[in-house]
């Protein structure tokens, strides 16, 4: 008898198969036990009848507790009325464990009940959705790179240097000296771009944030391409083509995920290029017209960009912040010094930024004095520096972080659903 997967049981209609899973739900009337397996393809529903098998396998199905490991046997029948379509008429079973009893019931549990059990929340339909709708994503992103020949580059996850500012910075000991966790993989990807051309580096990344927000991890994952010769338009273009993709991928690939965790994917439908663009000085008067208080020359929080965001239906492009909210790299707009070409995407539904990036400083003179004016330490920024004495050339990129572009596509209240194991200010466990 074949073992089969339950997201192949239609191949198997009035066949008997073996399912090696476990159990997540049973309901018993005395001489009828049904049983919900699931085995990480699917769930399916199991009907034990008296009589029907042995009197000691009957017994058994009835000792199952949840989450117990079993294989059972059984035949396939195609049932309207079955949740997924199809039921197994159960022939046999074999008990792997019997499970303890089980701390996550299927009643509702509050969030940091769940959080401390993450390793045994991950196996509920909903979590499982979105991890599959996660790897879709991931899998999306690689495509899109990869059909427009950009080549793969893995960043140093050691670093001596800081590339996101100095405040957010994990170290380390390194044997006699310091090493910091990498905030991010771009200025090698800006080695690799002089070298490639097109490159991407996709990588967990650090930042030691004392935010305790919906959408700030400490750990986080993020695809990071740059381009030579590529200035901020040409960076725009790459974006919201990316995003674009991924989410009619993921709205192909994974409709029933999708349903499983009841999104609503009007919205999704209609993201396509062009995105709107405005700069930061249309944003900061939108804020104005929408009675917001805020001073022209800082940063954007997390109820700014919702208020920017709900003004349009795609995701939008702000670009040309003031250079001394960004970081050193930013090449000044040559048309109005005190701004930068750096551009972020804000995404729609109060998700707000999931792409930071922008055009790099290409000169050496001036990069030299703004890693001066951001008081890094000259030595470890010698070999970045180096880049632009050898050959110097425009060059652009951005980073797009995974987690809140997955909480975006799935509609999440909170990034710690996105990632298997969250990693925030207060929580390291499990
Ligand atoms: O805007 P950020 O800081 O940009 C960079 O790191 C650039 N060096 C990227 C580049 O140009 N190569 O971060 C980029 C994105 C953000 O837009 C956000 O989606 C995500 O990374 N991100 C975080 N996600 C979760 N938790 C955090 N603490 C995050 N910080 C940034
Ligand atoms: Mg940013």
């Amino acid at each position: 008898m074949q073992t089969v997967n339950i997201s192949h049981v239609a191949e198997y209609v009035d066949e008997e198969v073996k399912i090696a899973g476990w159990v997540y739900n049973k309901r018993s009337s005395g001489s009828v036990i049904f049983l919900i397996l699931r085995d990480g393809t699917g769930f399916i529903q199991a009907v034990a009848v008296k009589g029907e098998i042995s009197d000691g396998d009957f017994q058994t199905c009835d000792e199952l507790t949840q989450e117990s490991s079993v294989v059972i046997s059984g035949k396939v029948r195609a049932d309207k009325r079955a949740p997924g379509g199809f039921e197994l008429a159960v022939t046999g079973i074999e008990v792997v464990q019997i499970a303890d009893e089980y701390p996550i019931s299927l009643k509702k549990h509050g969030v940091d009940f769940l959080m401390e059990r993450r390793h045994l929340w991950l196996r509920t339909p909903r979590q499982t959705a979105i991890l599959r709708i996660r790897h879709e994503v991931i899998k999306a992103i690689r495509d899109f790179f990869d059909e427009q020949g950009f080549v793969l580059i893995d960043a140093p996850i050691l670093t001596p240097s800081a590339c996101e500012g100095t405040t957010t910075l994990f170290s380390t000991e390194y044997f006699d000296s310091t090493a910091y966790l990498s905030q991010s993989g771009q200025l090698y990807m800006e080695a690799a771009a002089m070298a490639l051309g097109k490159v991407y580096c996709f990588g967990p990344t650090f930042r030691a944030e004392k935010s305790k927000t919906r959408r700030h991890l400490t750990e986080f994952w993020m695809v990071e391409p740059e381009m030579a010769w590529v200035d901020l338009d040409g960076n725009l273009k790459v974006q919201e083509e990316l995003v674009s993709y991924v989410i009619q991928r993921v709205l192909e690939e994974k409709k029933n995920e999708l349903e499983t965790i009841k999104r609503d994917t009007g919205r999704l439908e209609n993201i396509k290029p062009p995105f709107p663009r405005i700069s930061y000085d249309e944003a900061v008067e939108i804020l104005h017209k929408c009675g917001v208080e805020f001073e022209w020359g800082n940063d954007f929080g997390g109820g700014d960009e919702t208020v920017l965001a709900e003004q349009f239906e795609l995701p939008v492009f702000v670009h040309r912040y003031p250079s001394s909210v960004k970081a050193f790299y930013m090449k000044p707009d040559p048309e109005r010094p005190e701004v930068c070409l750096s551009a972020d995407l804000l995404a729609p539904e109060g998700y707000g930024e999931i792409i930071g990036g922008g055009q790099r400083i290409d000169d050496l003179e001036l990069l030299a004095s703004r890693i001066k004016e951001h008081n890094l330490p000259e030595e470890a920024y010698e070999w970045y520096m180096g880049l632009r004495r050898y050959g110097s050339v425009p060059h652009s990129g951005f980073g797009l972080g995974i987690e809140r572009f997955v909480a975006w596509i799935c509609g999440l209240d909170h990034v710690r659903e996105t990632i298997p194991f969250p990693r925030l200010l207060n929580r390291i466990y499990p």
